[in-house]
């Protein structure tokens, strides 16, 4: 079945978008990416969530992260239905998306990516696309996929939590526990012996006592 796992380099598509036609690793440089799909457009849950993503996307720029949206209607229904999402936010209808959304009217992409939901369909009965995040590092490679389906809208706090929390681990040994946000104490990644992370974490770290008398729940302070 096609799709795209982690550690996968996400394909480098071409596409029509409200920007014009992009391939996809030109349009993210050396930044991380992030490509959110929408069954549809002028859908009362998707227009929520692109205004969202819209007021956010400060947040994102801050992360180097570039967002990139798909729906499976044209590039001329993607621009009108644009204008609904940044009225729906109170922005001047003038204002364009703060970033761009791909036409992919004949669901090559959704294909491509396993992103169809084979429980909601349009009026001809043809699936339509679930709600997938998917997260890509600058090396093109895929470091968390999403899939929601198209009656539950995403939250777009915990995406950018999860981008915190990729990025803090792509470059230290370090992973982040339950409910973490940034400023938090992390965790000493398991595959660390005692000897590697007192080297690594000069600051030290505290090791909490279990029954099993083993060391690995061990948290430092960034
Ligand atoms: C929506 O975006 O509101 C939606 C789209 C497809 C099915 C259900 C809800």
């Amino acid at each position: 079945m096609p799709g795209i796992l982690l550690g996968d380099v996400l394909p480098n598509f071409e596409a029509d978008t409200t920007i014009g036609k992009i391939h996809f690793h030109e349009f993210l440089g050396n930044s991380w990416g992030i490509l959110f799909s929408h069954p549809r457009d002028f859908t009362p849950v998707c227009t929520t969530e692109l205004a969202r993503a819209a007021k956010l996307s400060d947040e994102f720029k801050k992360r180097d992260v570039k967002m990139i949206a798909l729906s499976i209607d044209s590039v001329e229904d993607h621009r009108k239905w644009s204008e609904d999402i940044m009225a729906f936010n109170q922005e001047k209808t003038c204002s364009p998306l703060p970033y761009p959304i791909i036409a992919d009217d004949k669901r090559e992409l959704a294909v491509l990516l396993g992103m169809l939901d084979p429980d909601e369909r349009d009026k001809d009965g043809m699936p339509l696309t679930a709600r997938c995040v998917f997260i890509v590092g600058p090396d093109k490679r895929l470091k968390l996929s999403v899939l929601y389906p198209a009656t539950t809208g995403r939250n777009f706090d915990e995406i950018l939590r999860v981008i915190d929390s990729l990025q803090l681990t792509a470059t230290k040994k370090v992973a982040t526990p339950v409910d973490w946000k940034p400023g938090q104490e992390v965790m000493v990644i398991p595959s660390l012996s005692e000897e590697e992370a007192k080297k690594l974490f000069p600051a030290g770290f505290t090791t909490k006592d279990v029954p099993s008398g083993k060391k690995y729940i061990r948290y430092t302070k960034l």
